[in-house]
């Protein structure tokens, strides 16, 4: 069932139906004749206020409290814009979660791009052993299945739901071209592959929804170490132990001169891949968010822009 778009259901006149995010309790208020209800649909980062007149439509929202909802809505107008909720039910699936509602890349697009860089990878020597190592990984359930949710940032590149996984599969498409072109670094392409995914996955503990975790202070280098102990011995199962402080090396060296002094090949390849994906992608939504196109960089002044496709500002 495809989510109720807010924006186009507000018009008035128009009458939908779909899923919809209730994210805060709504408010009862006394109208004229009788009690109606007042409160917000979530989606995308902006909230749409919906008011229920019948209590024999609200009392289930009163009883189950925010939530996804199935709704029926007519777009109204009185003092503003606002949805009348003509029905409303339970959402009776379990394929929607509250981050579908809250933007960011969607689920498929991000699955199939990984599928698409896996192809690339599988050409220059990724084993399977090393993708079900992966799939183990992710799987686990200390991340709750956050991979494919958690941002990259709170505020730079990539800090939309989704972001990480986002920018660990493009910096996975710059690591199968630098498979290609050095042949010789193949010997190691499950090791930089594994590296890749694991460099910041400690972000699953120090973000929460986009916003800092509880525990940020121990910053997702400390935090994804500390994850990896906890699949050491399937990984020692598999390769060694010099796989595994490799992977450990990344790790805690991948931010190059900011942190641990890196201390592997492995960890400088993984840092410049990571700076090369991190400060292009933060460059090009600089440029496009930047008024006349004044782009200011923090090492190197001011930059000339470069001419974009704006589509996806
Ligand atoms: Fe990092
Ligand atoms: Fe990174």
């Amino acid at each position: 069932m495809e989510i109720l778009d807010l924006s186009q259901a507000i018009e008035r006149g128009r009458v939908s139906r779909g899923p919809v995010l209730i994210n805060n309790k709504p408010d009862l208020r006394s109208g004229k004749r009788d009690d109606f209800m007042t409160g917000e649909f979530y989606q995308n980062g902006k909230t749409y206020t919906f008011r229920i007149w019948d209590k024999d439509i609200y009392q289930i929202v009163i009883e189950y409290g925010p939530g996804i909802y199935v709704a029926e809505t007519v777009g109204s107008d009185f003092n503003g814009p606002y949805l009348t909720v003509r029905s409303i039910d339970l959402y009776p699936g379990d394929d929607l979660t509250r981050h579908d509602f809250m933007g960011g890349i969607p689920r498929a697009e991000l699955t199939s791009n990984l599928d698409e860089v896996k192809m690339r990878l599988n050409e220059v020597g990724v084993s399977d052993k090393c993708w079900e190592l992966i799939n183990l990984a992710l799987q686990h359930p200390m991340l709750e299945g956050r991979f494919l949710i958690e941002g990259a940032a709170t505020r730079h590149h990539d800090n939309v739901v989704g972001g990480l996984a986002n920018h660990t599969t493009k910096m996975l498409r710059l690591l199968s071209a630098l498979l290609f072109n050095n042949p010789e670094l193949q010997k190691s392409s499950d090791l930089l592959t594994f590296s890749i995914f694991m460099h910041d996955i400690g972000k699953i503990f120090e973000y929460r929804d986009l916003d800092v975790g509880e525990y940020w202070f121990a910053n997702h280098r400390v935090r994804g170490i500390e994850f990896l102990s906890e699949i050491k011995d399937e990984i020692i199962a598999r390769y060694d132990e010099n796989f595994y402080r490799q992977v450990q090396s990344v790790i805690a060296g991948h931010h190059g001169p900011y942190g641990d002094r890196p201390t592997t090949v492995a960890a400088v390849i993984v840092h410049y891949i990571d700076v090369l994906e991190s400060q292009a992608t933060e460059l090009v939504r600089e440029q496009l968010n930047a008024p006349g196109n004044k782009i200011r960089h923090t090492d190197f002044g001011f930059l000339r822009e470069i001419p974009l496709f704006e589509e996806n500002k």
